[in-house]
């Protein structure tokens, strides 16, 4: 089982703050059975300006780490680019995608532009990389239009209460079914399964993975605390599903 996205690193984002945490993290992944963790620190320009090198470095020492603790986990680098005005400058010189895979983790800002997240989907697709939309059900925007055209708040709460008659065809009227269309492939969060950020996320999760918008998980861990309330509850809701996605 392979966790797709996780800040299991040290020091080098918001993510786990000491080597100590690293390994309580990773070996709480591997009891509960994980063989492959992707580590994905954010890159974001002027806040995580992550090297490359330094994530590879940081891989590797940790790998290291797990071995003498023997914790039984493989590493795989990675990133999580966010999909901003500079992703491409950024990404091109050189590109991290997930281990030897061609996936590429990416979130959105908060407000995006649907417009440059579809030159920057585009880009990757183009240049032969599978990209990965990091957890879309904590995107207020990316939720279908509802009844109500007031605030996103209130568009995400009314479509969240709505029932789920009709999510695939709402999904399918979003500009997540035209980033599916490009080749864009979408990551749930297993938080967002254990409710971590809130109910309405939990139920667009709910909705997103009711009709078939995923094609993997990540933990998108941060620190020891948030994986141990929300990981088992999730990972058993999951593979309740039976949907092939662990
Ligand atoms: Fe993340």
């Amino acid at each position: 089982m392979i966790d797709w996205h996780c800040h299991l690193l040290p020091g080098i984002d918001d993510g786990a703050s000491s080597l100590d945490e690293t390994l309580a993290m990773a070996a709480l992944l591997a009891e509960v059975g994980y063989t492959t963790v992707c580590c994905t620190p954010h890159r974001l320009r002027g806040m995580y300006d992550t090297d490359p090198e330094l994530m590879r470095n940081a891989v590797a020492e940790a790998t290291e780490a797990l071995k003498r603790e023997r914790v039984e986990l493989e590493l795989w680098p990675g990133m999580e680019y966010c999909l901003d005005e500079f992703f491409a400058d950024d990404f091109g010189p050189d590109p991290i995608t997930l281990g030897e895979t061609k996936r590429v983790l990416v979130e959105t800002p908060a407000h995006a532009d649907p417009q440059l997240l579809r030159e920057n989907i585009f880009y990757l697709v183009r240049h032969g990389y599978t990209p990965i939309f990091a957890h879309p059900e904590r995107h207020a925007f990316l939720a279908p239009p509802g009844s109500d055209s007031g605030s996103m708040f209130n568009r995400v709460k009314s479509w969240a209460q709505s029932g789920s008659a009709e999510s695939t065809q709402s999904i399918n009227d979003t500009l997540l079914a035209e980033l599916q269309v490009m080749g864009c492939e979408f990551q749930g969060n297993l938080g967002s399964v254990g409710g971590y950020y809130g109910s309405l996320v939990k139920k667009q999760e709910k909705r997103f993975r009711e009709a078939g918008l995923y094609s993997c998980y990540g933990s998108d861990g941060h620190d020891l605390g948030g994986l141990q309330s929300f990981l088992t509850q999730a990972l058993n809701e999951v593979r309740l599903d039976h949907s092939g996605l662990l």
